[in-house]
């Protein structure tokens, strides 16, 4: 066979359950604190930010969680997404490994993060919240819950990252044709905003600078909440609809992945493919290899460090044990806007330390390199960060080629480029720098640490 081939489920067949990594763990994640008494978070603490549905998803230890009807329903416009084996790829790598490759950008905002969007629009539709606000890097977020806030009657604001609302005007122009409110970060909006305004008039922004406002605004009105994109236990949990998928899809291709392979900016669309597979091998299921790939401009797993950290730069979120790079830290400007994060999930951060995942970083030039070489072989232009995941997936392949060994590999190939071609203009015309993080600023920002004793 000569074509790139794809496998679809029939829609009746997306899953019913989203899976919860946390009842086949085999040592629980260390709790999150609050800033202030160091105590583990309860309920209420997060009662502000967060509906009660999603809080007790946070905390749910159970295997299988339901999957709301009219959440379903919306999915059923883009799911089941296709998973393809790579097979022109292959052949351009002459590779025998077997390369296969989940599509999330075929959802309305060319991303897997609907998935979770919808999820979180329903359940505050449900507890009759009016209006979220949000954080976007890349704007693959923002667009998401812009688009779950169209579909469920909710008004959203976004705080986008300043470095892509300049580089990315489209994907405002997409939030803004979607209803939302979309607003360059740092801004005038918030106290914490104008605060890093004054200090840094010319900032780039960061992801955990504009959380920081969307948390502000959310923490200060009754009638609205605030969602996050990546990191929490819930979000993970939402996007496990891709692994769940994938390894129907898979069966039906009367194969399983040796290795599987993600990109990581906050470890959503990485735990989406990867944790379905990962609880299969501790409940006594194949074993895999599981490699999350990151920029290494912003190498949180890396290069970080194992401990509690704040989840923005403000500091207003619980704190939690990842692995960061302390969160006043300001990563360079670079394309894969989305992977702009200081820390990573706790969920990925704990099973990276429990040995169960390898972690590897690349330069944003390889990955584009890789990403052009896919898209002139599969026809798909990637989204910059997703780039990351198709280098580790290409790297994977050549070590295939130099063993002599077939594998099957499995990547999640989480978003479509298409309001990216700015950067593919740049990559094309040598614009495109691999840019290092200050090391003298990262060992600021590390020293910066909250110190915290361990709970027992
Ligand atoms: C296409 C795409 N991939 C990956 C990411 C990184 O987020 P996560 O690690 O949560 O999947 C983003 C974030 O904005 C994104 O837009």
């Amino acid at each position: 066979m000569t074509e790139s081939v794809k496998f679809l489920l029939d829609e009746s067949r997306i899953p019913k359950h989203w899976y919860n990594l946390m009842a086949d763990l085999p040592a629980p994640p260390p709790p999150v604190l609050h800033p202030g008494t160091l105590k583990p978070v309860g309920p209420d603490d997060l009662a502000p930010l967060f509906p009660m549905s999603l809080i007790a998803q946070e905390v749910s230890t159970e295997r299988e969680i339901e999957i709301p009807e009219p959440v379903r329903e919306v999915y059923r416009q883009w799911r089941t997404t296709p998973l393809y084996r790579a097979r022109r790829l292959e052949r351009a790598l002459q590779t025998p490994a077997r390369i296969y490759y989940k599509y999330e950008g075929v959802s309305p905002a060319g991303s897997h993060k609907p998935n979770t969007a919808v999820a979180q629009a329903f359940y505050n539709r449900e507890a009759g919240v009016k209006r979220l606000t949000t954080e976007t890097g890349a704007g693959q977020w923002g667009s998401s819950l812009a688009f779950a806030g169209a579909v469920f009657g909710i008004e959203v604001q976004v705080f986008m990252v300043r470095v892509s609302y300049d580089q990315k005007p489209y994907r405002r122009a997409l939030m803004e044709t979607y209803g939302a409110r979309c607003v360059a970060s740092p801004s005038m909006e918030t106290s914490f905003g104008r605060s890093v305004l004054a200090s840094s008039p010319e900032s780039n922004g960061s992801l955990g600078i504009a959380i920081s406002e969307a948390v502000e605004i959310a923490a200060s009105r009754d009638d609205t909440k605030y969602a996050l994109g990546s990191v929490l236990n819930h979000v993970l949990l939402h996007q496990t609809v891709i692994g769940l998928e994938a390894m129907a899809q898979l069966e039906a291709a009367d194969d399983y992945p040796d290795v599987i392979v993600g990109c990581t900016g906050g470890g959503s669309n990485f735990a989406g493919i990867v944790f379905p597979f990962l609880g299969s091998q501790l409940r006594g299921g194949r074993k895999l290899r599981i490699v999350a790939v990151e920029p290494a401009a912003c190498p949180s797993l890396t290069r970080g460090r194992y401990a509690y950290d704040f989840g923005d730069t403000g500091h207003m979120t619980p704190l939690a044990k990842m692995h960061t790079l302390g969160s006043t830290f300001m990563p360079p400007g670079f394309h894969a806007g989305g992977l702009r994060y200081h820390g990573m999930a706790p969920l990925v951060s704990h099973i990276r330390q429990l040995g169960l995942i390898e972690a590897r970083a690349y330069q944003q030039t390889q990955c584009f390199e890789a990403g052009v070489f896919f898209a002139r072989h599969e026809g798909i232009v990637p989204a910059p960060e997703a780039n990351h995941a198709v280098k580790g997936a290409i790297d994977e392949a050549v070590r295939c080629r130099e063993e002599g060994v077939s594998r099957a590999i499995l990547f999640n190939l989480c978003g479509h480029g298409h309001f990216d071609m700015q950067a593919y203009l740049d990559y094309f015309g040598g614009r495109l720098a691999d840019q290092e993080y200050d090391e003298s600023e990262l060992a600021m920002a590390l020293a910066g640490l909250p110190s915290v004793a361990e709970p027992v």
